[in-house]
Protein backbone atom coordinates (compact mmCIF):
# COMPACT_ATOMS: atom_id res chain seq x y z
CA UNK A 1 0.00 0.00 0.00
CA UNK A 2 2.47 3.01 0.51
CA UNK A 3 5.08 1.35 -1.75
CA UNK A 4 1.52 1.83 -4.18
CA UNK A 5 1.26 5.43 -2.86
CA UNK A 6 4.89 6.08 -2.75
CA UNK A 7 4.93 5.08 -7.28
CA UNK A 8 1.61 7.20 -7.98
CA UNK A 9 2.94 9.92 -5.65
CA UNK A 10 6.09 9.93 -7.80
CA UNK A 11 4.06 10.13 -10.89
CA UNK A 12 2.15 12.80 -10.02
CA UNK A 13 5.17 15.01 -9.63
CA UNK A 14 6.88 13.64 -12.81
CA UNK A 15 3.62 14.55 -14.47
CA UNK A 16 3.33 17.79 -12.94
CA UNK A 17 7.33 18.91 -14.06
CA UNK A 18 6.22 18.79 -17.42
CA UNK A 19 5.07 21.36 -18.95
CA UNK A 20 2.39 22.35 -20.68
CA UNK A 21 3.24 22.95 -24.56
CA UNK A 22 1.07 25.93 -26.82
CA UNK A 23 2.34 25.26 -29.82
CA UNK A 24 2.40 28.70 -31.81
CA UNK A 25 1.48 26.58 -35.25
CA UNK A 26 -1.73 25.69 -33.57
CA UNK A 27 -2.44 29.09 -33.31
CA UNK A 28 -2.25 30.03 -37.03
CA UNK A 29 1.73 30.42 -37.08
CA UNK A 30 2.70 29.47 -40.42
CA UNK A 31 6.75 29.05 -41.89
CA UNK A 32 7.93 31.98 -43.56
CA UNK A 33 4.48 33.84 -41.96
CA UNK A 34 4.36 36.97 -39.62
CA UNK A 35 3.27 35.35 -36.18
CA UNK A 36 3.28 38.24 -33.35
CA UNK A 37 -0.88 37.54 -33.27
CA UNK A 38 -0.07 33.82 -32.66
CA UNK A 39 2.51 34.29 -30.38
CA UNK A 40 -0.01 36.75 -28.74
CA UNK A 41 -2.57 34.45 -28.50
CA UNK A 42 -0.76 31.41 -27.25
CA UNK A 43 1.19 33.09 -24.62
CA UNK A 44 -2.44 34.59 -23.42
CA UNK A 45 -3.29 30.81 -22.65
CA UNK A 46 0.10 29.87 -21.56
CA UNK A 47 0.13 32.72 -18.66
CA UNK A 48 -3.42 31.77 -17.45
CA UNK A 49 -2.33 28.38 -17.31
CA UNK A 50 -2.32 27.39 -13.28
CA UNK A 51 0.42 24.92 -13.82
CA UNK A 52 3.83 25.52 -15.82
CA UNK A 53 3.56 26.12 -19.70
CA UNK A 54 5.77 26.88 -22.35
CA UNK A 55 5.35 28.34 -26.07
CA UNK A 56 7.12 26.60 -28.24
CA UNK A 57 7.66 28.15 -31.58
CA UNK A 58 9.11 25.03 -34.05
CA UNK A 59 11.50 24.49 -36.20
CA UNK A 60 10.82 26.62 -39.92
CA UNK A 61 11.96 30.28 -40.24
CA UNK A 62 9.09 33.03 -38.95
CA UNK A 63 9.02 37.00 -39.05
CA UNK A 64 7.27 38.96 -36.35
CA UNK A 65 6.25 42.68 -35.84
CA UNK A 66 6.47 44.24 -32.72
CA UNK A 67 5.19 42.55 -29.81
CA UNK A 68 4.94 42.99 -26.33
CA UNK A 69 4.46 39.12 -23.55
CA UNK A 70 3.35 40.57 -20.53
CA UNK A 71 2.56 39.50 -16.84
CA UNK A 72 1.84 38.37 -14.12
CA UNK A 73 1.60 34.68 -15.48
CA UNK A 74 -0.37 32.02 -13.13
CA UNK A 75 2.84 29.85 -12.59
CA UNK A 76 6.10 29.61 -14.47
CA UNK A 77 6.55 29.98 -18.00
CA UNK A 78 8.96 29.44 -20.80
CA UNK A 79 9.24 30.77 -24.40
CA UNK A 80 11.33 27.85 -26.63
CA UNK A 81 12.66 28.22 -29.78
CA UNK A 82 13.32 26.03 -31.86
CA UNK A 83 12.83 27.85 -35.09
CA UNK A 84 14.15 31.59 -36.16
CA UNK A 85 12.23 34.44 -35.63
CA UNK A 86 12.98 37.40 -37.76
CA UNK A 87 12.22 40.73 -37.50
CA UNK A 88 11.02 43.62 -39.97
CA UNK A 89 14.46 44.42 -41.39
CA UNK A 90 13.36 48.14 -42.02
CA UNK A 91 14.27 49.31 -38.89
CA UNK A 92 12.09 52.73 -39.05
CA UNK A 93 8.88 50.65 -38.91
CA UNK A 94 9.73 50.34 -35.24
CA UNK A 95 7.45 52.06 -32.80
CA UNK A 96 8.76 51.30 -30.04
CA UNK A 97 12.27 50.96 -28.66
CA UNK A 98 11.85 46.90 -28.36
CA UNK A 99 11.17 44.22 -31.02
CA UNK A 100 10.10 41.59 -28.77
CA UNK A 101 9.46 42.43 -24.92
CA UNK A 102 8.75 40.25 -21.79
CA UNK A 103 7.56 41.69 -18.99
CA UNK A 104 6.35 42.04 -15.34
CA UNK A 105 6.99 38.20 -15.51
CA UNK A 106 8.19 35.97 -12.39
CA UNK A 107 9.91 32.96 -13.43
CA UNK A 108 10.37 33.20 -17.08
CA UNK A 109 12.64 31.00 -19.39
CA UNK A 110 13.56 32.15 -22.10
CA UNK A 111 15.65 28.80 -24.35
CA UNK A 112 16.65 27.88 -27.36
CA UNK A 113 17.84 31.16 -29.04
CA UNK A 114 21.83 32.12 -28.47
CA UNK A 115 24.45 29.99 -29.44
CA UNK A 116 27.82 30.79 -28.03
CA UNK A 117 29.02 32.35 -31.70
CA UNK A 118 25.75 34.15 -32.43
CA UNK A 119 27.18 38.07 -32.64
CA UNK A 120 25.84 40.98 -30.54
CA UNK A 121 23.41 39.25 -28.69
CA UNK A 122 23.64 40.93 -24.89
CA UNK A 123 21.39 38.84 -22.70
CA UNK A 124 20.44 41.41 -20.73
CA UNK A 125 21.50 45.27 -21.35
CA UNK A 126 20.72 47.80 -18.89
CA UNK A 127 20.86 51.55 -19.83
CA UNK A 128 19.88 54.53 -18.77
CA UNK A 129 18.02 53.18 -15.62
CA UNK A 130 18.22 53.11 -11.88
CA UNK A 131 17.22 50.44 -8.75
CA UNK A 132 17.62 47.58 -11.06
CA UNK A 133 17.73 44.16 -9.81
CA UNK A 134 19.03 40.65 -12.09
CA UNK A 135 18.16 38.59 -9.42
CA UNK A 136 18.88 34.01 -9.48
CA UNK A 137 18.98 34.06 -13.36
CA UNK A 138 21.21 31.92 -15.98
CA UNK A 139 22.33 32.96 -19.14
CA UNK A 140 23.94 31.47 -22.40
CA UNK A 141 24.34 33.46 -25.07
CA UNK A 142 27.46 35.02 -27.61
CA UNK A 143 27.67 38.20 -26.43
CA UNK A 144 28.04 39.94 -23.03
CA UNK A 145 25.65 38.08 -20.68
CA UNK A 146 25.11 41.43 -19.08
CA UNK A 147 26.23 44.56 -20.07
CA UNK A 148 25.47 47.62 -17.94
CA UNK A 149 25.74 50.73 -20.50
CA UNK A 150 25.70 54.42 -19.40
CA UNK A 151 23.51 56.03 -17.20
CA UNK A 152 23.18 53.28 -14.82
CA UNK A 153 22.76 53.56 -11.24
CA UNK A 154 22.19 51.12 -8.44
CA UNK A 155 22.13 47.83 -10.80
CA UNK A 156 22.21 44.77 -8.26
CA UNK A 157 23.46 41.43 -9.95
CA UNK A 158 23.14 38.45 -7.86
CA UNK A 159 24.00 34.66 -8.23
CA UNK A 160 23.76 35.13 -12.29
CA UNK A 161 25.52 31.96 -13.96
CA UNK A 162 27.04 32.95 -17.13
CA UNK A 163 28.74 31.24 -20.43
CA UNK A 164 29.01 30.63 -22.95
CA UNK A 165 29.11 34.52 -23.29
CA UNK A 166 31.45 37.20 -23.01
CA UNK A 167 31.06 37.95 -18.95
CA UNK A 168 29.73 40.75 -17.06
CA UNK A 169 30.38 43.58 -18.04
CA UNK A 170 30.06 47.98 -16.97
CA UNK A 171 30.39 49.49 -20.46
CA UNK A 172 31.61 50.07 -23.19
CA UNK A 173 31.36 53.28 -21.88
CA UNK A 174 32.41 56.77 -23.94
CA UNK A 175 31.69 56.17 -27.21
CA UNK A 176 29.22 58.69 -27.59
CA UNK A 177 29.14 62.14 -26.41
CA UNK A 178 26.36 63.36 -23.68
CA UNK A 179 26.77 59.95 -21.95
CA UNK A 180 25.35 59.45 -18.19
CA UNK A 181 27.76 58.86 -15.36
CA UNK A 182 27.67 55.24 -14.09
CA UNK A 183 27.64 54.68 -10.83
CA UNK A 184 26.40 52.37 -7.61
CA UNK A 185 27.11 48.79 -9.70
CA UNK A 186 26.70 45.23 -7.30
CA UNK A 187 27.94 42.07 -9.01
CA UNK A 188 27.89 39.47 -6.76
CA UNK A 189 27.74 35.68 -5.42
CA UNK A 190 27.93 34.54 -9.80
CA UNK A 191 29.29 32.23 -11.69
CA UNK A 192 30.99 32.27 -14.76
CA UNK A 193 31.96 29.70 -17.18
CA UNK A 194 33.60 29.08 -19.99
CA UNK A 195 33.36 32.88 -21.37
CA UNK A 196 35.18 35.21 -22.66
CA UNK A 197 35.79 37.64 -20.28
CA UNK A 198 34.71 37.66 -16.11
CA UNK A 199 33.56 40.48 -14.78
CA UNK A 200 35.01 43.80 -16.76
CA UNK A 201 34.54 47.55 -17.16
CA UNK A 202 35.34 48.72 -20.62
CA UNK A 203 35.52 51.98 -22.08
CA UNK A 204 36.68 53.54 -25.53
CA UNK A 205 39.68 55.66 -26.56
CA UNK A 206 39.33 59.03 -27.61
CA UNK A 207 35.90 59.57 -25.93
CA UNK A 208 33.79 62.41 -27.63
CA UNK A 209 32.90 63.88 -24.08
CA UNK A 210 34.30 62.99 -20.28
CA UNK A 211 32.14 61.19 -17.82
CA UNK A 212 32.83 59.17 -14.88
CA UNK A 213 31.60 55.86 -13.50
CA UNK A 214 32.31 54.71 -10.10
CA UNK A 215 31.48 52.69 -7.00
CA UNK A 216 31.40 49.34 -8.77
CA UNK A 217 31.88 46.51 -6.53
CA UNK A 218 32.38 42.66 -7.48
CA UNK A 219 32.30 40.41 -5.26
CA UNK A 220 32.18 36.52 -4.16
CA UNK A 221 32.34 35.23 -8.21
CA UNK A 222 33.71 31.82 -9.63
CA UNK A 223 35.70 31.86 -12.53
CA UNK A 224 35.49 28.06 -14.62
CA UNK A 225 37.57 28.60 -17.26
CA UNK A 226 36.76 32.20 -17.90
CA UNK A 227 39.47 34.58 -20.15
CA UNK A 228 40.41 37.80 -18.37
CA UNK A 229 38.95 37.02 -15.24
CA UNK A 230 39.13 40.64 -13.95
CA UNK A 231 39.60 43.29 -16.43
CA UNK A 232 39.42 47.27 -17.01
CA UNK A 233 40.20 47.63 -20.22
CA UNK A 234 39.80 51.60 -21.09
CA UNK A 235 41.57 51.05 -24.74
CA UNK A 236 38.50 48.73 -25.79
CA UNK A 237 38.45 49.04 -29.28
CA UNK A 238 37.28 46.25 -30.94
CA UNK A 239 37.45 45.63 -34.43
CA UNK A 240 39.89 48.05 -34.65
CA UNK A 241 37.12 50.53 -35.07
CA UNK A 242 39.06 53.48 -33.69
CA UNK A 243 39.75 56.64 -35.54
CA UNK A 244 42.59 57.24 -32.52
CA UNK A 245 43.94 55.99 -29.32
CA UNK A 246 43.79 59.33 -27.44
CA UNK A 247 43.27 57.94 -24.05
CA UNK A 248 40.00 57.20 -22.54
CA UNK A 249 37.83 60.03 -20.83
CA UNK A 250 35.52 57.88 -18.78
CA UNK A 251 37.00 58.67 -15.19
CA UNK A 252 37.25 55.45 -12.96
CA UNK A 253 37.34 55.24 -9.33
CA UNK A 254 35.96 53.66 -6.12
CA UNK A 255 35.74 50.06 -7.25
CA UNK A 256 36.41 46.43 -5.46
CA UNK A 257 37.15 42.98 -7.08
CA UNK A 258 36.51 40.93 -3.99
CA UNK A 259 36.59 36.72 -3.46
CA UNK A 260 37.41 36.06 -7.09
CA UNK A 261 38.16 32.77 -7.47
CA UNK A 262 38.64 29.61 -9.98
CA UNK A 263 40.41 28.99 -13.07
CA UNK A 264 40.96 31.45 -15.92
CA UNK A 265 41.63 30.12 -19.35
CA UNK A 266 44.05 33.14 -19.99
CA UNK A 267 47.25 33.97 -18.53
CA UNK A 268 46.58 37.47 -18.07
CA UNK A 269 44.06 36.62 -14.85
CA UNK A 270 44.03 40.25 -14.35
CA UNK A 271 44.19 43.08 -16.09
CA UNK A 272 44.03 46.88 -15.01
CA UNK A 273 44.77 49.23 -17.83
CA UNK A 274 43.21 52.79 -17.14
CA UNK A 275 42.84 56.02 -18.89
CA UNK A 276 46.16 57.74 -18.85
CA UNK A 277 44.86 61.29 -18.78
CA UNK A 278 42.35 59.85 -15.88
CA UNK A 279 43.82 57.07 -14.05
CA UNK A 280 41.34 55.00 -12.10
CA UNK A 281 41.66 56.17 -8.16
CA UNK A 282 40.43 54.35 -5.07
CA UNK A 283 40.36 50.45 -6.51
CA UNK A 284 40.62 47.73 -3.88
CA UNK A 285 41.47 44.42 -4.80
CA UNK A 286 40.97 41.63 -2.16
CA UNK A 287 41.74 37.82 -1.97
CA UNK A 288 41.69 36.70 -5.94
CA UNK A 289 42.94 33.13 -6.36
CA UNK A 290 42.48 32.37 -10.20
CA UNK A 291 44.91 29.54 -11.47
CA UNK A 292 46.06 29.27 -15.06
CA UNK A 293 46.92 25.78 -16.50
CA UNK A 294 47.78 26.85 -19.79
CA UNK A 295 51.42 26.92 -21.58
CA UNK A 296 53.51 30.23 -20.71
CA UNK A 297 53.51 29.52 -16.70
CA UNK A 298 51.52 30.93 -14.06
CA UNK A 299 48.69 33.26 -14.21
CA UNK A 300 50.00 36.84 -14.61
CA UNK A 301 48.86 40.05 -14.12
CA UNK A 302 48.83 43.85 -16.06
CA UNK A 303 48.33 47.16 -14.79
CA UNK A 304 48.61 50.76 -16.15
CA UNK A 305 47.49 54.06 -14.90
CA UNK A 306 46.19 52.57 -11.91
CA UNK A 307 47.89 51.95 -8.16
CA UNK A 308 45.44 49.11 -6.82
CA UNK A 309 45.06 48.76 -2.76
CA UNK A 310 45.56 44.89 -2.19
CA UNK A 311 43.76 43.52 0.66
CA UNK A 312 43.53 39.90 1.63
CA UNK A 313 45.09 37.22 -0.14
CA UNK A 314 46.05 37.81 -3.93
CA UNK A 315 47.06 34.48 -5.47
CA UNK A 316 48.66 35.48 -8.71
CA UNK A 317 52.13 35.77 -8.86
CA UNK A 318 53.90 38.77 -8.84
CA UNK A 319 50.71 40.89 -8.93
CA UNK A 320 52.01 43.50 -6.30
CA UNK A 321 54.85 44.03 -8.05
CA UNK A 322 53.58 44.82 -11.04
CA UNK A 323 50.51 46.39 -10.03
CA UNK A 324 52.23 48.73 -7.72
CA UNK A 325 50.17 47.58 -4.63
CA UNK A 326 50.94 46.69 -1.44
CA UNK A 327 50.02 42.84 -0.75
CA UNK A 328 49.40 41.44 2.82
CA UNK A 329 49.08 37.57 1.99
C1 LIG B 1 27.37 34.61 -1.48
O1 LIG B 1 28.69 34.04 -1.45
C2 LIG B 1 29.27 34.06 -0.15
C3 LIG B 1 30.70 33.61 -0.29
O2 LIG B 1 30.84 32.45 -1.04
C4 LIG B 1 28.45 33.16 0.76
O3 LIG B 1 29.00 33.19 2.06
C5 LIG B 1 27.02 33.69 0.79
O4 LIG B 1 26.23 32.82 1.55
C6 LIG B 1 26.44 33.81 -0.60
N1 LIG B 1 25.17 34.48 -0.51
C7 LIG B 1 24.09 34.10 -1.19
C8 LIG B 1 22.86 34.87 -0.92
O5 LIG B 1 24.11 33.19 -1.99
C1 LIG C 1 34.58 57.67 -3.62
O1 LIG C 1 34.53 57.28 -2.27
C2 LIG C 1 34.87 58.33 -1.37
C3 LIG C 1 34.83 57.76 0.04
O2 LIG C 1 35.40 56.52 0.10
C4 LIG C 1 33.87 59.45 -1.51
O3 LIG C 1 34.24 60.52 -0.69
C5 LIG C 1 33.83 59.92 -2.95
O4 LIG C 1 32.82 60.88 -3.11
C6 LIG C 1 33.58 58.77 -3.90
N1 LIG C 1 33.69 59.25 -5.27
C7 LIG C 1 32.78 59.00 -6.19
C8 LIG C 1 33.00 59.60 -7.52
O5 LIG C 1 31.79 58.31 -5.96
C1 LIG D 1 51.58 37.61 -19.01
O1 LIG D 1 50.82 36.85 -19.93
C2 LIG D 1 50.74 37.43 -21.21
C3 LIG D 1 49.76 36.62 -22.02
O2 LIG D 1 50.18 35.28 -22.11
C4 LIG D 1 52.10 37.51 -21.84
O3 LIG D 1 52.02 38.12 -23.10
C5 LIG D 1 53.00 38.34 -20.93
O4 LIG D 1 54.32 38.34 -21.43
C6 LIG D 1 53.00 37.78 -19.53
N1 LIG D 1 53.70 38.71 -18.66
C7 LIG D 1 54.64 38.30 -17.83
C8 LIG D 1 55.26 39.37 -16.98
O5 LIG D 1 55.00 37.14 -17.75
Amino acid sequence: MAVKLLISLLLLSAFAAEAQVFDVTKYGAKPKGEISQALLSAWKEACASPTPSSVVIPAGTYTSNEVTFSGPCKAPIEMKLGGTLQANPNAASFKTDGWVVFEHIEGFTLSGGAPGDSPNTDGIHVGRSSQIYILDTDIKTGDDCISIGDGSQQVHVERVTCGPGHGISVGSLGKYPDEEPVSGIFVKNCTLTDTSNGVRIKSWPASPGRTTASDMHFENIIMNNAGNPVLIDQEYCPWGQCKSLDPSKVKISNVSFKNIKGTSSTQEAMKLVCSKSLPCENVEIADIDLAYNGPGGPANSTCANIKPKFTGKVNIPEAAATCGGAAHA
